[in-house]
């Protein structure tokens, strides 16, 4: 095993970073949360940003290379900007990002901006504000086309709009959708629901597989698929039509990307997560305040590693509701 990496036994090589610094969230999205709402876990169960920066410094001297700062919705949570200028100070990243759904960023661009992100990942899963109003049970659609304004006339670029496709729902969206990714520098990704957070909704008749969104796509644009870089995320990416119009398609339970996942997730409570879909967890938080060394957290982050699968196997065995809520995994 090699000392400056976070490898573990089973060869696998981890260099992204997914934190989710709050739980807390602006938007109710139907595939996400309960429609009956849920409890949010009490301040002092978060990890604080000086626990965070510690794992993230540590982290960035073993290996990681990126981060993406999620949520819930990272933006509710207050003194996020300070703490991102800490990440862009740290040396041995490559990238810092954020997953945001969008509702706040016409007021917090130019921070992010100024912090050191470069580019952003929003989620918006309808074009049509009563539908928007719907699926997250709020009426912010206008904020959030605000907040992409926004985040464009900041030069925040690539923005990657992030569309989960349900069947019934948004599904008569997808060419919508993909022509938003002619204007460039915005690529849409299309995900496919997951089932994930106990009673998150997730239905077989909802689901919609990047086969069946490619083949619609298909018949109104010609697509070239385009190389995955080596820091990218799972997405299938093309080219749309003759011009510089990117789309991705994120096939979480069809294609099986686990033995290319090179990520390890941290909740907001400060749980290592090898895998998305696994209920199995490594605590950080009691180590790190019952002064654990260096030695310890990197070792557990490698336990953590460890952990990683080769295959989900969801469909194939039908799909294991993992039970922790996606707004405290971050996706
Ligand atoms: P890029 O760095 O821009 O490629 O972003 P990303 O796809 O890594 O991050 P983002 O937060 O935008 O995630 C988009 C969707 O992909 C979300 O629905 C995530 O839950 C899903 N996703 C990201 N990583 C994984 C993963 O490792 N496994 C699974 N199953 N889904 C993932
Ligand atoms: N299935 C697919 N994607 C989901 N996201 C949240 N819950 C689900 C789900 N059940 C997505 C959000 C966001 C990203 C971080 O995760 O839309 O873009
Ligand atoms: Fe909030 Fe994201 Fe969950 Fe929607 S999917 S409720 S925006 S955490």
């Amino acid at each position: 095993m090699a000392a400056d990496t976070l490898n573990a036994g089973n060869n696998r090589i981890v260099t992204y970073l997914r934190l989710s610094v709050t739980d807390r969230c602006n938007l109710r999205c139907r595939y996400c949360m309960p429609p009956e709402g849920v409890s949010f876990v009490p301040h002092e169960e978060i990890l604080s940003f000086e626990e965070m920066a510690r794992v993230v410094r540590l982290s960035s001297l073993h290996g990681i290379r990126k981060v993406r700062i999620t949520g819930g919705e990272p933006l509710v949570r207050k003194g996020l900007t300070p703490f991102l200028k800490t990440l862009s100070s740290l040396e041995g990243l490559d990238e810092i990002t954020l997953t945001t759904n969008g509702v706040l960023l016409e007021d917090y661009a130019r921070d992010l901006k100024n912090a050191g992100i470069r580019r952003i990942n929003i989620s918006l899963d309808s074009l049509k504000p009563q539908r928007f109003l719907k699926i997250t049970g709020r009426d912010y659609f206008d904020k959030v086309i605000a907040g992409i304004r926004a985040a464009q006339e900041e030069g925040l670029s690539p923005i990657k709009i992030n569309v989960v496709v349900m069947r019934g729902i948004n599904d008569d969206e997808l060419l919508d959708f993909a022509a938003l990714a002619t204007e460039k520098p915005i690529h849409v990704r299309f995900i496919e629901f997951m089932p994930i957070g106990g009673k998150n909704g997730w239905r077989p008749e909802e689901f919609v597989s990047i086969d069946e969104m490619l083949e619609i796509i298909r018949q109104a644009w010609p697509l070239t698929p385009i190389e995955s870089g080596k820091l990218d995320g799972p997405a299938l990416k093309f080219r749309l039509g003759k011009g510089d119009g990117e789309i991705g398609l994120i096939g979480a339970l069809s294609n099986h990307f686990c033995a290319k996942c090179n990520r390890l997730r941290l909740t907001a409570e400060g749980q290592l997560r090898g895998c998305l879909f696994s209920d199995q967890e490594i605590d950080l938080k009691g180590p790190l305040r019952s002064g654990a060394g260096d030695d310890l957290l990197l070792e557990l982050m490698r336990r953590a590693v460890e952990t990683k699968p080769e295959n989900h196997n969801l469909l194939r065995r039908g799909p294991r509701k993992c039970a922790r809520l996606m707004s405290s995994i971050g996706g």
